[in-house]
């Protein structure tokens, strides 16, 4: 059994929680796990644990929750797809209190280890401007062009983990995720990504008897999609190495949206009409991850393949959408909260303008 403290943040989301579950397979025996939502919301929650609600945008609170503890993993963000990002930019750029004052408690009471879960919206709209650009290496961040408001944020905060490490000697290990999935992440509600998406838009479409799907842009967009366990086993590499920089955490299985559309209609047994909307949010062209730094340092890299990670996510959102018809939800569930939707959280934000 390991008797360090390690402190979960964004504990009752998607990764946190299977962070949690993880750290309790490694025999950890004290895990703080902390997040904003209540319990009842929460993805996964551990009776093993010490479960905490708090909101860590407030410095005592992050004090509260870094206090005795020997690492961190800093998880907690306001954070979605597509179709959140890109009308949630304040929202979005406010996390930046979240990683600034859990640095700073983090200093204050002598952790010896911090992770930062960054993202491959760091990286420069210029390098990905093609649906077959080359995977992003960790050096394509700069100079710097995020995605803005939720890119940008990340990347301040990597920034803030380097300069903590440098000037005050805190042991700061930052992953830049790339398009993370699986069972418990949000698959409705607005929050949810490409992969979760698919599969609900899929079940709806069998269920209804419709037998059409709407597809964000034109499905030739490329993306990278990770399963949430390689997530989990990069965290765990990553957090005790020596890379000292922000590194790739993804797949670099490309494929269009087209294509894991046409997955997920494999597994599902159907085949759908598309109806393509290109008014809706579509981010950049095109997304792959370079794993040549993972790689070298770990002799590792994210490996499950797409369609066996997407058939375990379908099978899990078949049973909760199957779940919440049960329960006497409409059919089609469109405007529903997921469990992981933190939105009623923060006040309605209007849509907002595209800067440069
Ligand atoms: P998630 O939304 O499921 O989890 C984030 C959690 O943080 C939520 O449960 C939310 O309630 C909590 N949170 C938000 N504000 C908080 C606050 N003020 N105080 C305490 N808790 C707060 O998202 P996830 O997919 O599990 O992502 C985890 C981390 O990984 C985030 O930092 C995210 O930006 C990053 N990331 C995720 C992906 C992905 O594809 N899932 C990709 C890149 C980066
Ligand atoms: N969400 C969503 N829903 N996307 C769809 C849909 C749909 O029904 N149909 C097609 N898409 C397209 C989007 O238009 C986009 O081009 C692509 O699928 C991927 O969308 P998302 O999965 O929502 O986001 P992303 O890959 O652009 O960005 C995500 O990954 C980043 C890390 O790689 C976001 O979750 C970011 O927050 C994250 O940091």
């Amino acid at each position: 059994m390991k008797s360090d403290l390690v402190l979960v943040t964004g504990a009752g989301g998607f990764i946190g929680g299977h962070l949690v579950a993880d750290l309790r397979r490694q025999g950890y025996r004290f895990i703080r796990a902390v997040d904003i939502k209540p319990f009842e919301d929460w993805c996964q929650i551990f009776s093993g644990a010490e479960n905490l609600s708090l909101d860590l945008n407030l410095r005592e609170n992050c004090l509260r929750a870094a206090r005795g503890a020997r690492q961190v993993y800093n998880l907690a963000a306001n954070m979605g797809g597509m179709g959140f990002i890109e009308n949630n930019k304040a929202l979005c750029m406010l996390s930046v209190l979240i990683n600034t004052h859990m640095l700073q408690a983090a200093l204050e009471c002598g952790v010896e280890r911090y992770f930062y879960s960054s993202s491959a919206c760091v990286y420069n709209a210029e390098k990905q401007k093609r649906p077959d650009c080359p995977g992003l290496k960790e050096e394509d961040a700069y100079p710097a062009m995020a995605e803005d408001g939720y890119g940008w944020e990340k990347l301040f905060s990597e920034r803030m983990c380097r300069h903590f490490r440098e000037d005050f000697g805190l042991q700061t290990r930052v992953a830049r995720f790339h398009n993370v999935y699986g069972p418990f992440g949000t698959w409705d509600g607005g929050r949810e990504k490409a992969p979760a998406a698919i599969c609900r838009k899929v079940i709806e479409a069998k269920a209804s008897g419709r037998l059409e799907i709407e597809i964000w842009g034109t499905g030739e967009r490329t993306r990278s999609f990770m399963y949430v366990d390689d997530c989990i086993t990069g965290i765990g590499k990553i957090m005790p190495s020596a890379i000292l920089e922000p590194v790739n955490l993804g797949s670099n299985e490309l494929v269009t949206i087209n294509q894991l559309v046409s997955i997920v209609e494999e597994i599902a047994g159907v085949r759908l009409k598309r109806i393509y909307n290109p008014s809706a949010p579509q981010g950049v062209t095109g997304r792959n991850s370079d794993n040549t730094l993972l790689r070298r340092h770990l002799n590792w890299e994210p490996g499950i393949p797409l369609r066996e990670g997407l058939a375990k996510t379908y099978a899990w959102i078949y049973d909760e959408f199957a779940k919440r018809q049960r329960l006497g939800a409409p059919l089609i569930a469109l405007g529903s909260r997921s469990r992981c939707d933190t939105q009623s959280l923060w006040p309605a934000a209007p849509a907002s303008g595209s800067g440069p």
